[in-house]
């Protein structure tokens, strides 16, 4: 089998207008199945950048990544946005809650748009509810949650899909150490 992720010679570089700056310079590495891996650097070194492109939410600027042997590239828009919403839960650095709505609607939403058949997992919703601790927040809207909960409703909303890749930049940015460690248990029993 073809390890989940594979990078090679990935490369990024901004630009606008006449300044480039070059963000990522020949990534290679790769991820086999199960495997739970941190990617650890100073502010600035690139850790979000490679998130997204791992994420096929940005396009790199040199080399190639393959999720489960298949080349992003080679996916036409509208086949990568729904590989992406079946196969890859993101949990965002600054959490990317729609505000409109209350915490179980941001997790019913991504669960709605992920395109699979099944209904929502009930017991699942409960489980990751009970072990992110927000059990009694779900009813509520992303700006009458402390930082801490939203990063948990936003990590709810990525394992709800039963994701194969769960992408997490800086997951534990904004909770105490109790929080911490719970978020990083769930993460890696969900591997
Ligand atoms: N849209 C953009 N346009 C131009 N430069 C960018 C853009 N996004 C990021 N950069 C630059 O690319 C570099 C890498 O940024 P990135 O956000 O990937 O770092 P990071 O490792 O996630 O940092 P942090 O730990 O602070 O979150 C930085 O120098 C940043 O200023
Ligand atoms: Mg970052």
């Amino acid at each position: 089998m073809p390890p989940i992720i594979q990078a090679q010679n990935l490369g990024k570089t901004y630009r606008s207008g006449k300044l480039e700056v070059p963000a990522l310079r020949n990534v290679n590495f790769s991820v086999e199945r199960g495997e739970f891996v941190a990617i650890v650097g100073p502010s600035g070194s690139g850790k979000s950048t490679l998130f997204y492109l791992l994420g096929g939410l940005t396009q790199a600027t040199h080399g190639s990544i393959k999720i489960d042997g298949v080349d992003f590239a080679q996916l036409s828009d509208s086949e990568r946005t729904r590989f992406r919403r079946s196969h890859i839960g993101f949990i965002f650095q600054r959490f990317n809650l729609l505000p409109t709505l209350s915490a179980l609607g941001n997790i019913e939403l991504a669960y709605d748009i992920s395109g699979l058949k099944a209904p929502m997992d009930r017991h699942l919703l409960d489980h990751l509810a009970e072990m992110l601790n927000i059990k009694g927040r779900l009813e509520h809207r992303p700006n009458e949650l402390s930082g801490g909960e939203q990063q948990r409703v936003a990590i709810a909303r990525a394992l709800i899909t039963r994701p194969s890749i769960v992408l997490a930049d800086e997951p534990t940015g904004n909770l105490d150490t109790k929080n911490s460690d719970a978020v990083l248990a769930m993460l890696r029993q969900s591997s």
